[in-house]
């Protein structure tokens, strides 16, 4: 079996590291998980602003968790992507290969030159009998940019996925493939993924511009704090201090939310007429805010599980399971990676 990567999320606002053993059937043992927070603008729309703020970063956390093996699997996600299905004409393997960068073309809005290009048959054929293609187009400027700093940290990109799959291919190892209609959501700082599978595979995928920050900027705002008191209530009573002014404040900054989520689904349940969702799982560091998954409950009418994706793991003596409970959901991207072997692209 081939070796797996360790997944290194680089977030906007930490990073997190996942190692894991992958054992049979899909099964693995988690060998290490830890977070690092990295200063406020290192990160912005997906953008490596301050690289050494990245760098220092991913050190400290291999430093802490002595960790030595260099090659990682990094994730990209917002605007520096575009996933679609396309239908293409019918083509071998070879042709597929030669044809794709230029057939993407009158699909993407940037200049094939400009992007990374991937593409996975779907196996699905239209009535004109086309091949239907999931597209991946990465912006080679971003690509490179993740990759550089992992480098300068003096690590071993070999992996450069797209976050939703990551969320996937996390979920799916914690809870197992399902049938059934789920809505996977992992809510970051500034930017959350969706991705909806139906059937086993993914049946849509969009990364919204909104996320914890929301939170914690409306408490600054309202309450007349610096934003390192925000911050600091939010997680406060998120952890059980009932603060009832913070607490009218994340109800309607949850409903904004949960609204923008709802339009997402909205649009999957509009192209997939009698379809209806089963269950929402929230991952990332702020599913762990309750009035979120209350109000994402609320409008989408449908149960909202906060994943815990090193539940049912094997783990190495040395981890902290309380930590683990309480932190695993913002490891959900980092699993997914961590999964992954050198040589994979995208999905
Ligand atoms: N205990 C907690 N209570 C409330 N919010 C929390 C808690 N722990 C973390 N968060 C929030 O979770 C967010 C960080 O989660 P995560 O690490 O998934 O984001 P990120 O990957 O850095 O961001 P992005 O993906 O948007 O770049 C922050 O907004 C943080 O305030
Ligand atoms: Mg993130």
């Amino acid at each position: 079996m081939a070796k797996n990567c360790i997944g290194l999320d680089l977030g906007s606002s930490a990073v997190k590291l996942t190692q894991v053993k992958k054992g049979r059937g899909g099964t693995f043992q988690l060998l290490n998980f830890g977070i690092e927070p990295v200063p406020p603008d290192t990160i912005v729309d997906g953008a490596i602003l301050n690289h050494s703020g990245v760098v220092e970063a991913v050190r400290a956390l291999f430093d802490r968790l002595k960790i030595k093996q260099k090659e990682v699997a990094l994730a990209i996600s917002g605007n520096a992507l575009i996933i679609k299905k396309i239908f293409v004409p019918a083509m071998t393997p070879e042709e597929l290969e030669e044809q794709v960068p230029w057939e993407a073309e009158h699909h993407i809005p940037f200049n094939k030159n400009d992007v990374e290009i991937d593409y996975q048959a779907l196996g699905g054929r239209n009535a004109a009998g086309q091949m239907e293609l999931l597209l991946v187009a990465a912006k080679k400027e971003v690509v490179n940019d993740y990759a550089q700093v992992a480098r300068e940290a003096s690590l071993h990109p070999v992996v450069v996925d797209v976050a939703a799959f990551a969320v996937q291919n996390g979920f799916e190892a914690a809870y197992g493939a399902t049938d059934d209609v789920v809505a996977l959501i992992n809510v970051g700082a500034s930017l959350s993924t969706i991705n909806i599978l139906a059937g086993g595979t993914s049946a849509f995928t969009r990364d919204v511009t909104t996320g914890g920050n929301a939170f914690t900027d409306d408490i600054k705002r309202y309450l007349g704090v610096s934003g390192d008191e925000a911050e600091a209530m939010k997680v406060a009573f998120s952890e059980g201090d009932a603060s009832q002014d913070v607490g009218r404040i994340l109800v309607n900054t949850a409903n904004g939310i949960a609204g923008e989520f709802q339009k997402s689904i909205d649009f999957f349940l509009s192209s997939h007429p009698d379809t209806s969702i089963s269950r929402v799982y929230l991952g990332g560091g702020s599913a762990r805010v309750p009035p979120l998954s209350q109000a994402i409950e609320a409008r989408a009418r449908v149960a909202v599980e906060i994943m815990e994706p090193f539940k049912n793991a094997a783990k190495a003596p040395h981890l902290d399971d309380a930590f683990l409970r309480t932190h695993g959901a913002q490891g959900l991207v980092s699993l997914g990676l961590a999964l992954r072997s050198p040589g994979d692209k995208f999905q």
